[in-house]
């Protein structure tokens, strides 16, 4: 082999660091741009109504397609993959999915996030076929307050039974994520400490981010979570602790008194775009390396018209060496937008 040919096998083979020099290591594949609620901070009820447009069934990824498409994405480093929607679990048969990735050789995390509607129904077959953590959207244990989070669903008994259910199942450990949003439900949130304090339950907050377009975000409506965390610290004080791994985005602190941790997720007021290893792959198949990203790279028309492995690999490494995104940086910095970002729900989050 001449020098030239094997400085470009060599290069072929390792592992693509971007512009910023950061991995590729989680792959979040949404597997279904629908969901049965309409959270008014993604998809507002106004704008996904009766006769909004979604995919048609065949115009998803199927789960071959979604196969090959992760087997390339392993090849590239990755080692988590996340499955979202809109809400994963209206994707039919999609433990048979779970079963699929979890058997994936360097795969070695399979992890769900969803609002929790239909876990109680699926926790047993989840876990059964190799799921290993769910995490669950839950913005308020008021009924009232969660229904006008979830635009107007009463499913908060549903969302409680399905946390047990993936207690019972072994899911864990289990994460709840709440969104929140000043004037809305910020007045609940240590009532969800409370409630899972002591019970293994992690429980994270989410500083209400600017995804897509339709959300009528305001930075007035941010509860900085330094001053949610002042607040939890004067009914159960708690210390900062060390993150898990690299590039996590939440930030931990546990209670001092040993009854677990709370976890902060501050895109807005602490941007964590340094370590950000994530892809992000949409019931279509069009993989985007931002969750505030403008425009993506369609891998579906590459699949149907018969790229092979190498070429789909190819593909893949090419758009991530050239990966120069760090949009919560630059939110911070005051940096010119992007105009029109993709949606939340049908990124997953
Ligand atoms: P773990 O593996 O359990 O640490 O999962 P995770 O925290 O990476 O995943 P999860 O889906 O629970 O992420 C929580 C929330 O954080 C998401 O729903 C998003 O709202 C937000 N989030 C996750 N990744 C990013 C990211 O790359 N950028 C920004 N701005 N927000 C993110
Ligand atoms: N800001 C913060 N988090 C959001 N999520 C959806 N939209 C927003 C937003 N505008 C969260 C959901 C869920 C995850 C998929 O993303 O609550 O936990
Ligand atoms: Fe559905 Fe989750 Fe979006 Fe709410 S935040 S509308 S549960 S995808
Ligand atoms: Fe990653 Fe983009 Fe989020 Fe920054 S804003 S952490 S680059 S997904």
């Amino acid at each position: 082999m001449s020098d030239e040919s094997s400085v470009v096998a060599l290069a072929a083979r390792q592992k693509p660091k971007d512009t910023l020099g950061r991995p590729l290591h989680d792959l979040r594949i949404s597997v279904m741009d629908r969901c049965n609620f309409r959270c008014p901070y993604c998809m507002p009820r106004e704008q996904f109504h009766e006769n909004y447009r979604f995919l048609k069934p065949a115009e998803r990824l199927s789960f071959d397609e979604i196969l090959r498409v992760t087997r390339a994405f392993v090849d590239l480093g990755v080692r988590k993959v996340r499955l979202t929607g809109g809400e994963p679990l209206l994707r039919p048969n999609v433990a048979e999915l779970v079963g699929e990735l979890s058997a994936l050789e360097g795969v070695e995390d399979v992890a769900l996030t969803t609002n929790g509607v239909l876990l109680a129904k699926h926790a047993a077959e989840l876990k059964a076929n190799g799921l290993k953590r769910v995490t669950v959207s839950l913005d308020s244990l008021d009924p009232t307050v969660f229904a006008k989070m979830s635009g107007g669903f009463s499913g908060l008994e549903q969302v409680l039974e399905g946390i047990q259910a993936a207690i019972d199942s072994g899911l864990t450990p289990i994460k709840i994520n709440a969104v929140v949003e000043r004037g809305m439900n910020d007045h609940t949130a240590l009532d969800l400490v409370e409630r899972y304090r002591g019970t293994g339950v992690i429980v994270r907050f989410i500083e209400y981010m600017d995804v897509g377009n339709r959300n009528h975000w305001s930075l007035d409506r941010v509860v900085p979570s330094h001053e949610l965390m002042q607040r939890i610290h004067a009914r159960w004080p708690v210390h900062a602790a060390a993150g898990n791994y690299r590039g996590e985005v939440a930030e931990r602190y546990q209670f001092d008194d040993g009854s677990g941790e709370v976890g902060f997720i501050s895109s807005v007021t602490q941007p964590f775009c340094g370590d950000c290893s994530r892809a992000r792959l949409s019931s279509e198949g069009v993989l985007y390396t931002c969750l505030f990203a403008a425009s993506g790279t369609d891998l579906k028309g590459p699949l149907r018209d018969g790229a092979s492995d190498q070429e789909l690999t190819d593909l893949i490494r090419s758009v991530w060496v050239r990966r120069e995104d760090r949009y919560s940086e630059q939110r911070a910095l005051q940096k010119e937008h992007p105009l029109r970002k993709i949606e939340m729900y049908y990124i997953g989050g």
